[in-house]
């Protein structure tokens, strides 16, 4: 590997005018795992902490009997918590395939949050009550999630013919990530679609824009990111900052129960498998007894008073994933399951977050030396 940055320890991260002490973002995850408790933490150790706007409302009303309006106040007061909690930076994580998503950015956008990620799905048109001159106004960034620089360009141009204004940046998740996939099950493993080879192609085709419009555009890698010398590695590839989901689930501030967090710490490499997803997607999850008996065909019976996913066939699907996601993250794993990243076999114990990210700096620190004592053994001690 050529040294192209002599990044010597973790350097900041530019998002338009905003920095950020650590090029680290800690992913959102729905249902409920990442809220204001894990993303103030974050926020609070220098990284981007991000809360999940997905399904919130079903943690106050279960019945979804008034699920929209409740995603939105359950989100509003989540942003207040996080940023009364930190002054850090703070996050939300909004799905484009979701029926509220005009609803969510709004209520993110009215809260002044420092960043939107817009993810499953392509972000091309501006949510209903968001004008063009609104968006310029706030303060808010815009970093759309792809998963390949296909992607990525369509967003860019659409957004520049569109609006003649673009994102401020782009997350790109590759195949080995948790929760639900941008990738057909036959890519999944396929190397020509691993993180490494999609990352450079993010890089240059953002790389002109970058140009034309003077602004630093970070391209995040994201998708089993697991110690400091990954980071080391993917910001070498011309990445500016990584998103880490599956690390920040096994640590004390994550918002999911502690039976949801020892399923990490207990599944075998395994037990980590795609799942097609009634969303329409192929996910990641860790298996057990409600996924093999929905594999086996056995209708778990729900009912669908309102269709919170666009693409959800919920007439042939088995179950109702909002529900199975928010049982699993208050614990229920008889009625429910969890999403996880390939590397989830890999943790051993559940830490703080100041912890994690002190490890993660000091493997970085280490990859950097490393490196420079293959390149340059003159120097070596
Ligand atoms: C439990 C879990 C839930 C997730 N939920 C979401 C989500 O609601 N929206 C989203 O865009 N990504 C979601 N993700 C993806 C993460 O934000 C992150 O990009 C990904 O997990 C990175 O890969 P890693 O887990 O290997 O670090 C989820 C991941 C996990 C593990």
């Amino acid at each position: 590997m050529i040294l192209t940055q002599k990044y010597i320890s973790l350097p900041e991260l530019k998002i338009d005018d905003l920095t950020v002490k650590l090029p680290i973002i800690q992913g959102g995850m729905g249902v409920g795992i990442s809220m204001a408790g894990l993303a103030s933490a974050v926020a609070d150790q220098g990284g981007i902490g991000v809360i999940s706007s997905v399904g919130l409302g079903l943690l106050h009303d279960k019945e979804m009997k008034n699920y929209r309006a409740g995603n939105i106040i359950a989100l509003r007061e989540e942003i207040r918590k996080a940023k009364r909690l930190s002054s850090g930076i703070v996050g939300v994580n909004v799905m484009v395939a979701v029926s509220d998503y005009d609803d969510l950015v709004r209520t993110a956008l009215e809260e002044e949050i420092d960043i939107l990620f817009l993810g499953a799905g392509l972000p091309l048109r501006l949510p209903n009550g968001v004008s063009i001159e609104f968006l310029k106004s706030v303060k808010t960034k815009i970093i759309p999630i792809v998963s390949s620089a296909r992607a990525a360009k369509i967003i860019f141009q659409t957004w520049e013919k569109k609006f003649n204004h673009i994102p401020d940046g782009v997350v790109v998740e590759g195949p080995k990530a948790g929760g639900h996939l941008g990738f057909k099950p036959e890519q999944i493993d396929d190397p020509a679609y691993a993180l490494e080879e999609i990352v450079p192609q993010v890089v240059s085709v953002i790389k002109p824009f970058r140009i034309k419009y003077g602004k630093d555009l970070p391209v995040i890698a994201a998708g089993g990111i697991f110690t400091g010398e990954d980071i080391f590695r993917f910001l070498q590839m011309g990445a500016s900052g990584v998103q880490m989901g599956t690390r920040f689930v096994a640590t004390n501030e994550c918002d999911a129960d502690i039976r949801f967090k020892e399923q990490y710490i207990y599944c075998k490499k395994e037990d980590i498998v795609i799942i097609k997803s009634p969303v329409g997607l192929p996910g990641r999850a860790i298996i057990n007894n409600f996924l093999r008996d929905v594999s086996a065909g056995i209708k778990m019976p729900f009912t669908c008073p309102w269709k919170c996913l666009k693409t959800c066939d919920f007439k042939t699907s088995l179950y109702c994933i909002a529900k199975a996601l928010m049982k699993a993250k208050i614990g229920n794993l008889t009625n429910g399951f969890s999403f996880a990243g390939s590397n989830a076999y890999r943790i051993e114990n559940i830490i703080s977050v100041k912890e994690l990210i002190e490890n993660l700096k000091r493997e970085f620190e280490i990859a950097y030396l490393e490196l420079t004592k293959i390149l340059t053994p003159q120097f070596a001690l």
